[in-house]
């Protein structure tokens, strides 16, 4: 055996070696990667049989409304299927152009760019603008992509525990000197609650750091035309950028940075993770931009999402469920361990409902939750058979 063979068997260890997920397989519990064969927004097809989507990001149900739709296969007939190559060289589309303008109104920026992902994003923005010698603050329960873009920067990195002010406030103190940028999620995914923007942006200006905040969860759903948090709080024009995803209220995929025109003409020439991967498809950009069309004009969906969300959440807590601080259309149910928490998964989806289960290292060993998620067109039904069975499980399972 050569040298290079014995390296290479080392690095590969921890993947021969890595048995947790086929024992969880093995068992029938395995809750991930379960390919859908056909999908009606609230009702999908897994494993040949029908079940209830509560655990789809897509909270204004328009990845089947008819102008997207409409929009994308007119798109994909103009410019064909993809851009095959990046935004800086020959993928540029007047789309994304078009769609730069709409989000950057719709956020009341100065401007916008598009990647190609939300994740993107996060990365194209935090590790371009935190250079050596700055700082950036994140949340302890920040997304994962804003973890990453803040290890990938040059700059350090201090996380604060989940909405903890004071430690922020103690950070920001101890590191003045230097160039700081505080970042956070607009609604927590995995917690459904909402950032207190205004106190952070108290805090932000105080000490002279950037505030972005990640509209993710809420683009769609917060504010008064479903643009975001701090649209939500009434301090969109003070709030420095807002990032965010095409891939949940906006039906798509791909993401933004909205901003000021220096800060976005800024990350056009220096932004790896938009210069170096491939622009957004010629649909997709097509797509997001009517459903941003939508959101705008149509209100009654988020109305609709607003009563739906309050039916299961007033739902579950009367059954006796401990859903958390939830203020959203995202709502974890708290089940326990990690075994119960997928015994109660696969029961659940025995019985035609789709939820996703948060485990380890998300969330403390004995807080395992399912999170569910609620869109405008599940109907009242749809969501009271959900309750029915999660009751029912509940109950038999011990968890209320
Ligand atoms: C808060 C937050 N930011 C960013 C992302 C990444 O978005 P995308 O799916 O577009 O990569 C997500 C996706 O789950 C998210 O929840």
């Amino acid at each position: 055996m050569n040298t290079h063979t014995l390296q290479q068997i080392s690095l590969l260890n921890k993947c021969n070696n890595f048995t947790r997920a086929r024992e969880i397989q093995a068992a029938g519990l395995y809750p991930y990667f379960k390919p859908l064969t056909d999908s009606d927004d609230t009702v999908v097809t897994i494993e040949g049989k029908e079940r209830l989507m509560m655990g789809s990001n897509n909270y204004l149900g328009l990845t089947h409304h008819p102008k997207v739709l409409a929009a994308a296969r007119s798109a994909l007939d103009r410019f064909g299927s993809g851009c095959t190559g990046s935004r800086f060289l020959n993928g540029t589309l007047d789309l994304h152009e078009q769609l730069e303008v709409r989000l950057a109104e719709f956020f009341g920026k100065d401007a916008a760019l598009a990647f190609s992902t939300g994740y993107q994003a996060n990365l194209g923005l935090i590790s371009c603008l935190v250079g050596r010698g700055d700082v950036v603050f994140i949340d302890k329960l920040d997304h994962a992509s804003i973890v990453d873009g803040a290890k990938m920067s040059y700059g350090d990195t201090h996380r604060f525990a989940h909405n903890d002010l004071t430690q922020l406030e103690r950070l920001l103190q101890r590191h003045q000197d230097r160039g700081m940028m505080i970042v956070v999620d607009g609604v927590y995914s995995m917690e459904g609650d909402i950032a207190d923007v205004p106190a952070l942006l108290e805090l932000a200006q105080r000490y002279g750091a950037v505030l972005a905040v990640d509209d993710a969860h809420s683009t769609g759903v917060l504010g008064p035309k479903g643009d975001g948090t701090a649209a939500h709080f009434g301090v969109a024009d003070e709030v420095d950028i807002v990032v965010g995803t095409f891939s949940k209220s906006l039906a798509s995929i791909g993401g933004f940075v909205a901003g000021s025109e220096n800060v976005i003409h800024y990350l056009k020439h220096h932004s790896r993770p938009l210069i170096f991967s491939a622009a957004l498809p010629p649909a997709n950009t097509a797509g997001v931009l009517a459903a941003l069309e939508i959101t705008e004009h149509e209100p009654e969906r988020r109305e609709r999402l607003w009563r739906v969300t309050k039916r299961f959440q007033d739902g579950c807590r009367s059954l006796g469920f401990d859903i958390g601080p939830t203020r959203t259309p995202i709502i974890p149910v708290l089940i326990g361990t990690l075994p119960d928490t997928f015994a109660f998964w696969r029961k659940l989806f025995d019985g035609g409902v789709f939820t996703n289960p948060v485990v380890p290292p998300a969330v403390p060993p004995d807080q395992c939750r399912l999170r569910a998620s609620v869109m405008a067109t599940h109907t009242d039904d749809q969501i009271d058979q959900a309750l029915e069975i999660f009751g029912k499980l509940g109950k038999e399972m011990g968890v209320i």
